[in-house]
């Protein structure tokens, strides 16, 4: 990643008077106006009833349909503890309202991990910039862990982190159970494809700009994982996903978690699922502050589609080392679904 400013201090210094640099001016965003004006709630998946043998063949069958039309849903009832989401939202917010330099402190230093705080996928000069900073640590497995880029400050920052991360990989492992008992997959094989698997949590600030139409949060891309869960800190709406074609904003109940599939789980499934592609946008009025935890499989899996989602038909991918597929992802701009699309029969 190239140096490039700090968005939340650039906003700062803008106002309705000033130019936006015009290194974050995307002219595609007027050119492609999004279908609805009005945000369209995501899919409710309720885990509860998931769990539950009275109404999980009827929730699980819901959830099946909801992967292949949509991609993205959002999970009410998942049981992580609602004063462990409340405290780190707050420690969210107080550590981007920290000064800058505060926050350098943790500053990313280009180990190829993207640890740290600052951006991501800025590979030339020439590029077209996104309007947000991120924060990335490596949760687990625990070995993974850089506890240099692990805020001291809030003090109940790192617990907090910790403790999130344990509850999603035990909600994330749940959740593979039902996606493979719907994929026709034993649960096992799905067991060994993520065992130890890589969890990453990116906290994503995104400032307002004055002309919010005119720069993108995130880059339209889809997630490089098994699925990512997202949970909004500060209840800004600013997710779209393309649905057919179109750009469709989405909009999530207060502490639901909005869950995708990513690009593993579409080639594992044979494309029966696919992964959906998605930006963030910005407002003129309001910072936006996400957190995405993203849910990998092993290191050392071989990328294809798994033979119980193929059956009789045809082969939809062909096959790649994860390892080689994250190289490719760390070498470009996050763009589109550059990489699995080269992977298409
Ligand atoms: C992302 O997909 O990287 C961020 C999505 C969001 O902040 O809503
Ligand atoms: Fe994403």
């Amino acid at each position: 990643t190239l140096p490039v400013p700090n968005v939340q201090s650039l906003a700062t210094s803008i106002d309705k008077s000033t130019q936006i640099p015009e290194r974050y001016v995307r002219p595609e965003v007027k050119a492609d106006p999004i279908a609805h004006n009005n945000e369209i709630e995501l899919p409710v998946i309720d885990l509860a009833k998931l769990i539950d043998p009275e109404f999980s063949k009827e929730e699980a069958a819901k959830l099946h349909f909801t992967c292949q039309e949509w991609g993205f849903f959002q999970l009410v009832n998942h049981g992580v503890p609602e004063e462990l989401i409340e405290g780190l939202k707050a420690n969210t917010m107080e550590f981007f309202n920290k000064s800058l330099e505060e926050k350098m402190l943790y500053k990313q230093n280009n180990d190829g991990t993207l640890q740290g705080y600052g951006q991501a996928f800025v590979i030339s000069e020439e590029q077209k910039l996104d309007w947000s900073d991120l924060f990335y640590v490596m949760t687990r497995p625990i070995a993974l862990r850089n506890m240099k880029f692990w805020p001291t400050s809030p003090s109940t920052f790192r617990d907090n982190i910790d403790r999130y991360s344990l509850e999603l990989t035990k909600l994330a492992s749940c959740l593979w159970q039902y996606i493979a008992t719907n994929l026709g997959v034993a649960k096992e094989v799905f067991a060994e494809l993520f065992k130890d698997h890589p969890q990453g949590m990116r906290f994503n600030y995104y400032p307002p700009c004055p002309e919010a139409d005119k720069v993108i949060g995130v880059s339209p891309h889809s997630d490089a994982t098994g699925f990512s869960i997202l949970l909004q800190i500060n209840d800004v709406q600013g997710l779209q996903i393309r649905k057919n074609g179109e750009w469709i904003a989405v909009s999530a109940l207060p502490n639901a978690f909005i869950v995708n599939l990513g690009d593993i789980t579409e080639v594992l499934s044979n494309g029966i699922y696919k992964s959906i592609e998605h930006r963030a946008m910005i407002n003129t009025e309001n910072p936006r502050i996400s957190l995405v935890a993203f849910h990998g499989p092993d290191n050392s899996i071989m990328l294809r589609p798994l033979p119980e989602a193929v059956g009789d038909g045809k082969l939809n991918y062909g096959s790649m080392s994860y390892q080689e597929f994250m190289k490719a992802l760390f070498n470009k701009k996050l763009e589109g679904k550059s990489i699995i699309d080269k992977l298409k029969l």
